[in-house]
């Protein structure tokens, strides 16, 4: 793509800004009710499925943990078949017809929607993301840039969603909730075609005629210092994992817990409680650079900021965040209305956050400095499956809150996991920075990116 003088970046990152945008909007818009609607009583003005909170957090973990996981076969198909931008523009339809499914008002309807969204995020996904990095060239200090700027495209849609479609689906009816995202979606699959014209050259199919030796190659044991980095990289997806499986308390049991033991009221006003779904992207844009800028300046002080280090740090202050939800549900207990006040809710996803951008925008770097060139690819789409573990573990702990624990036991339980955990990785941090081999030592400014 070429860059002239006014325009900094290449048009197609604002065509992959936009869809990407849209994509999330709806992904997020619908997650955002997916277990309030599931839970929600099946009488009424706004009748819901009627389910067990457990059973809608069981759900809820199986399809966030299904998107990611068909990351892989969405990578696999790029690589393999289609290139990425056909694959995405595949995902873009399914994720069209399965949104647009959702909007019907039947539970049959809402397990072959939920199926076309997996299959839909499997293929537009990753490979969206790595259409970003094609556009600039290998050292082109722009990419970096680039993909901030993708990543905030991320946020505002994941921040507009739960407001708009949270507030539709859960004030008005659910399945218009549901539509309006397909909407946002089928928005982002027009930019999509629309913009074709930008993306000439970016991510087509490229036939690897080299194919046939790939077993030979294989074959090839790993040195030494490639085991030891792969040591690290499986260290990175039980990270990964423990890191997601917290931090995606957030639509699951934290979203229930909202909208029961939380006071949402604000003078005459109540606030829904899928409007909580939209902190984290707010968080995201209002803390992003403060807090990669905190990072470069400690590392320009020589303080140390290694990679293990700093995912050690993201996850104790993620588990500190907890003490905010124990202190809520301690409080909820003590009164009669059963409800705590929103400022400790509010706290919790500011340090969830603040974990975030310690851990989820350097990691994909790590991993590719980490692996061996020929597993690059399968690492890459193995950390989004961790991803996807990570949130099937999120519902897993959640849905204990209401099968024979409490809430505020599962809160302070996640809190003393992750705390003890990230202090582990501190202390062994200089040993495992040794087995990395230097490969962390070269560290640039950080992005603000994640994905
Ligand atoms: N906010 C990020 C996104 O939706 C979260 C994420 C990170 C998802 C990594 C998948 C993988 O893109």
């Amino acid at each position: 793509m070429s860059n002239n003088i006014k325009t900094i970046h290449p048009k197609g990152l604002y065509v992959l800004f936009f869809t990407e945008m849209w994509e999330r909007f709806s992904y997020y818009g619908m997650r955002a009710i997916f277990v309030l609607y599931l839970a929600a009583k099946a009488t009424g003005l706004n009748p819901g499925v009627g389910w067990e909170k457990a059973d809608a957090l069981a759900l809820y973990g199986w399809y966030t943990m299904m998107v990611y996981v068909m990351a892989v076969p969405g990578g696999i198909i790029a690589d393999r078949f289609l290139g990425q931008k056909k694959t995405v523009m595949l995902g873009g339809f399914l994720l069209c017809i399965g949104h647009l499914i959702l909007a019907f008002d039947t539970l049959t309807a809402f397990y072959i929607g939920c199926v076309f969204v997996v299959l839909g995020v499997g293929a537009l996904k990753p490979n969206i993301s790595s259409m970003v990095g094609s556009l600039y060239k290998k050292n082109d200090p722009n990419r970096t840039k680039g993909f901030t700027l993708f990543y905030i495209g991320i946020n505002i849609g994941a921040f507009t969603a739960p407001l708009l479609v949270g507030y539709v689906g859960e004030t008005i009816n659910w399945h218009y909730g549901f539509g309006l995202a397909g909407i946002g979606m089928l928005i982002g699959q027009m930019v999509y075609i629309w913009g074709q014209k930008y993306l000439k050259g970016v991510g087509d199919f490229v036939p690897k005629p080299l194919d046939t030796n790939s077993g030979k190659v294989a074959k090839v044991p790993l040195t030494k210092i490639e085991k030891d980095r792969m040591v690290v990289l499986g260290l990175t997806f039980l990270i990964a994992i423990i890191f997601w499986g917290a931090y995606e308390q957030a639509g699951g049991l934290m979203n229930l817990f909202t909208k029961e033991s939380i006071n949402r009221t604000i003078g005459s006003a109540t606030v829904p409680t899928s409007w909580f779904q939209s902190l984290h992207a707010f968080y995201v844009i209002l803390i992003g650079v403060p807090v990669a800028f905190i990072w470069n300046q400690l590392r320009k002080k020589g303080k140390p900021s290694s990679t293990i280090f700093k995912m050690g740090i993201g996850t104790i202050i993620t588990g500190l965040g907890f003490i905010f939800l124990a202190k809520a549900a301690l409080d909820a207990s003590a009164v009669t209305n059963g409800q705590a006040s929103m400022i400790w809710v509010l706290i919790a996803y500011l340090l969830h956050v603040v974990g975030e951008l310690s851990i989820s925008p350097i990691i994909l770097n790590f991993i590719t400095k980490l692996a061996p060139v020929k597993y690059a690819a399968m690492m890459m789409g193995l950390y989004f499956c961790a991803t996807g573990f990570g949130s099937k573990l999120a519902s897993i702990v959640g849905g204990a809150a209401f099968e024979g624990s409490t809430p505020l036991q599962v809160f302070t339980a996640i809190c003393i996991f992750c705390v003890l955990f990230g202090l582990l990785l501190i202390v062994f941090v200089k040993k495992l920075n040794v087995l990395t081999h230097g490969a962390d030592e070269e560290v640039e400014a950080e992005p603000v990116e994640s994905a």
